[in-house]
């Protein structure tokens, strides 16, 4: 006789993001509060796990972390911190997933326990990723401190480490416990990665939020002048569009569409091509540059909003055209992207300043119109232009 019993359950999800300023002082009681409301009668333990990166610009962080989880009734951060290389190279480089793997057997890090990140999304991925498949999921706390993992990788659910040098081939998607953005992390990066981070604020203000997009054109000269005010709103804006589209949407991205992965058919390609020297947000700048030229010789973008968007990317002092795309292998990243989510191909391109629309093909002859007219574009208007990798 054949039988068949139907299960059914579902889970809600919720966890805080926090937009703070010297988490770590004695007076800050945002983590303090969050570690006292999460703790069960026996005591928890803590791993910390930080990008090198970080402690290199902050030499007193351990010692200010040590006495602020102190205080904390109920929780006990383990002996030794674990620091790790930050950058591409945490995702690369499978002994660092190991490392992480053998703090938490080590000192006996259970599901009661937390791994807490402190870094960029690099390694705040990788341990995302470690946490998730380890003892089959540690609740993981994330403490991001750069731009772009605090206005995007970090406040999200995924995380992943590459593999076969493809990105994020291995990963989970994995809410974390709560997520802490302090925004004078901010103030030590250098500014190629405090310009990477604001290409995923263009991009969300495009497929999402035409007046943020204004927003962004407005305070393009402050941003670009390292003012903190400035960067501090972008992050919140340009992280609650993330969150909002994560909670209504698709959160563990069931279906074929990615909205939120607008402009990263090429960037994920280009960053592999160019063995990570370009960085994710300066790929990205090229990938939403290459997608609204698409979008506007597929007759969906007027031109001169498209202008509006080359020119707000050029004012933020993206460089908009890499020698590598003219690679065939770039075309390969379309076949790679649709992979990754599997279903049929869906890539958003724009309809307007803050409307994204999906499309099933992409005609290559016109990417590679497209690519020509970037390169144009690049010579003519480059006098701004400061990063420093080479065409
Ligand atoms: N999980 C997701 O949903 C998601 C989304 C977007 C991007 N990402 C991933 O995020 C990664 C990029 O992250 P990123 O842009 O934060 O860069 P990153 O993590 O590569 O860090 C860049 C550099 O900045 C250093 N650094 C970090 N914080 C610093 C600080 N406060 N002061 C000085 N230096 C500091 C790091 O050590 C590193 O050298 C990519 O791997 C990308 O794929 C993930
Ligand atoms: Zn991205």
């Amino acid at each position: 006789m054949e039988k068949i019993i139907y299960q059914r359950f579902s889970i809600r999800y919720q966890y805080p993001v926090y937009f703070t300023r010297n988490l770590f002082c004695q007076d800050n009681t945002a983590l303090k509060d969050f570690l006292g409301k999460n703790t069960v009668p026996s005591v928890k333990k803590i791993l910390l796990i930080v990008d090198e990166g970080v402690v290199n610009h902050f030499p007193k962080l351990a010692d200010n972390i040590r006495a602020y989880i102190e205080t904390i009734p109920g929780i006990t951060l383990v002996d030794s911190f674990m620091f790790i290389q930050g950058g591409e190279s945490a995702k690369n480089d499978l002994s660092s997933f190991d490392k992480i793997v053998e703090s938490i057997n080590e000192y006996g890090i259970d599901r009661h326990s937390f791994v807490v990140a402190i870094g960029g999304g690099a390694v705040l991925d990788l341990v995302g990723y470690v946490a998730a498949v380890t003892h089959r999921g540690i609740r993981h706390i994330r403490i991001p401190t750069t731009v772009l993992s605090q206005n995007d990788s970090g406040v999200g659910i995924k995380n992943g480490i590459n593999y076969f040098g493809k990105k994020n081939f291995l990963g989970t998607f994995s809410p974390p416990s709560a997520v802490f953005n302090d925004s004078c992390f901010l103030n030590t990066l250098d500014d190629r990665n405090w310009r990477s981070g604001m290409a995923e604020a263009v991009k969300v203000s495009l497929i999402k939020d035409a007046r943020f997009f204004q927003w962004l054109e407005e305070q393009a000269d402050n941003l670009i002048h390292r003012d903190e005010v400035a960067m501090e709103n972008l992050v919140y804006s340009c992280a609650s569009l993330h969150l909002h589209h994560i909670a209504s949407g698709d959160p563990f991205e069931t279906g074929s569409s990615r909205p939120l992965d607008f402009g990263h058919w090429s960037a994920h390609k280009l960053e592999q091509l160019t063995h990570f020297s370009l960085l994710h947000g300066e790929a990205v700048a090229i990938g939403i540059a290459l997608d609204t030229i698409y979008s506007q010789i597929i007759g969906w973008l007027r031109q001169e909003e498209m202008y509006r968007i080359l020119s707000l990317l050029k004012k933020l002092q993206f460089k908009l055209y890499h020698s590598l795309l003219e690679e065939a292998a770039l075309m390969d990243g379309i076949t790679e992207f649709r992979e990754h989510l599997g279903g049929e191909l869906t890539i958003m391109l724009l309809k307007g300043i803050g409307k994204g629309e999906n499309v099933h093909t992409i005609n290559k002859n016109i990417v590679k119109d497209c690519i020509q007219t970037l390169k144009t574009y690049e010579i003519n208007n480059s006098s701004n232009a400061k990063t420093s990798f080479v065409l």
